[in-house]
């Protein structure tokens, strides 16, 4: 009996599951801009592929999960620990009192910015505000922030500016990761009501005066680094339940469960932003519609090529923000997302978490450097290319460009190329012309397998992906 009602129960969830994954990765209900200059942005978004996002705050200072400890919900990322958890206004003091403390003193935008383009990524994604609402940046509309902190007396004390500017030089695109909600505002969690969870803590239908003053403090935070921070090339808006009623899509589960409205007038936001930074790409993630420019699944990719502008967001390790004993993703599992999101028309942001004074983990480097490795052979089939069906067919992945047939080939770990390889899903003849991407050796075709020579195999040595370069 207790059998049977697990695999119910079992059955149901993973129909669940089924039916909430296949929502997300609906794609007919995306709204493509219509703005020329965003068009455009998006496109050159779309050929880069390979970004980096960075969850970087005062929470890093304690090793924790980014913000949501403060957050009263009865969720395992939500749990309070240490000294002060008994007490939730407690652990909030202590929690915004760790400001007083931070100071990240090896800060170095600029060896973060080399490594990152060493390793082939084009855009920077950076944690200008998280849900607990501490500032990375200079803004005059709150005292909790990166410049009110010990760090303030450092020349990079405003973060936010370093980090945009360390990247741009290095020519990537810069996107300002920016949380819709924020746990620290008295107009979202109104100090009369204790907060019961994520949500703001009343009715802004009940209180217009209160909503209204969060809707403004919003814009103007946005609109701060919107002009104050040079080019800006994405908006990246987190805090999907921050949205109006009406953009509730019934068929997935965590928006069910949003008590208010919580339209935050992404119309005056976009306006705004756009005015200060044409062709801006404003992503309000999960809030489909008009601003959400390109969708963000996360730590997931889709299990099929997904004809609209998209992009996965996943750790190098398993948490967005610093924890000190990290369990990093090898670089053959890194370069399998990148491959496998690519040939199915995305991109990949790829995040790493800053520590409380300012440095990477090793291995983030050393993932990074290896990647390089393996990207300036193999990244002629990665940027500026598109989807080719089948995409991915068991060990193999597609991509195109011009003419140009890419083949990746997925290889186990520690796997050297076979003698003979039969691309899947792809007929080859004897005329077509392939290499091994960084071999010249012209390969030869016979029933359809690709010959490869000791030779190309010895020199080819042991790669997480191997590309065929088919003309
Ligand atoms: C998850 C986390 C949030 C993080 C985001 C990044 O939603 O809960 O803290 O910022 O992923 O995509």
């Amino acid at each position: 009996m207790k059998f049977k009602l697990t695999l119910m129960a079992g059955l149901l969830l993973s129909a669940r599951l089924f039916a909430q994954q296949h929502a997300e990765q609906d794609h007919s209900k995306y709204v493509a801009p219509t703005d020329p200059l965003v068009q455009q942005k998006l496109a050159k978004w779309q050929d880069i592929k390979f970004g980096l996002l960075m969850h970087w705050g005062t929470y890093s200072q304690w090793g924790i999960v980014e913000s949501w400890s403060l957050c009263p919900e009865d969720e395992g990322w939500c749990e309070r620990r240490g000294p002060h958890a008994h007490d939730w206004y407690e652990y909030k003091k202590a929690y915004e009192g760790i400001a007083k403390e931070f100071n990240p003193v090896k800060f170095d935008p600029e060896r973060w910015a080399a490594a990152a383009r060493n390793a082939g990524m084009k855009y920077v994604v950076f944690t200008t505000k998280h849900h607990d609402g501490f500032a990375m940046f200079d803004s005059k509309y709150t005292d909790y922030k990166i410049t009110n902190t010990p760090f303030k007396s450092n020349p990079k004390s405003n973060v936010t500016k370093e980090v945009l500017a360390a990247f741009r030089n290095q020519g990537f695109m810069t996107g300002t990761y920016f949380s819709k909600p924020d746990w620290n505002n008295e107009y979202y969690w109104w100090k009369y009501f204790p907060p019961k969870d994520r949500n703001v803590s009343y009715d802004p239908k009940k209180r217009p005066e209160l909503w209204n003053k969060f809707k403004d403090f919003t814009y103007n935070q946005i609109e701060e680094l919107m002009s104050d921070y040079g080019s800006v090339d994405i908006l990246w808006l987190d805090g999907g339940w921050v949205r109006p009623f009406s953009t509730i899509d019934p068929n997935i589960s965590w928006q069910k469960t949003i008590p208010y409205d919580q339209d935050i007038d992404m119309a005056r936001i976009a306006k705004m932003a756009r005015s200060h930074q044409p062709g801006l790409l404003v992503v309000d993630r999960t809030v489909t519609g008009e601003f959400e420019n390109y969708v963000t699944p996360e730590q997931s990719i889709p299990d099929h090529h997904m004809p609209i502008p998209w992009e996965s967001c996943m750790t190098m390790g398993d948490s967005w923000s610093y924890i000190p004993k990290e369990n990093f993703k090898s670089t053959r599992k890194l370069v399998h997302t990148l491959v496998d999101i690519v040939a199915k028309g995305g991109n990949l942001l790829l995040n790493i978490a800053p520590g409380p004074d300012g440095a990477w983990h090793k291995e983030a480097y050393q993932r990074l450097e290896e990647i390089g490795k393996w990207i300036n052979v193999n990244g002629t089939g990665i940027y500026e290319t598109k989807p080719l069906a089948p995409y991915r067919q068991g060990k193999w992945a597609y991509t195109q460009k011009g003419k140009t047939t890419y083949a990746f080939y997925l290889a186990n770990e520690n796997e050297k190329l076979p003698a003979t390889l039969k691309p899947e899903g792809l007929a080859l003849t004897a005329n077509t012309r392939i290499t091994l991407a960084g071999n010249k050796k012209a390969l030869k075709v016979k029933n359809g397998g690709i010959e490869l020579p000791a030779k190309v195999i010895t020199e080819a040595g042991v790669q997480p992906a191997y590309l065929f370069v088919i003309d």
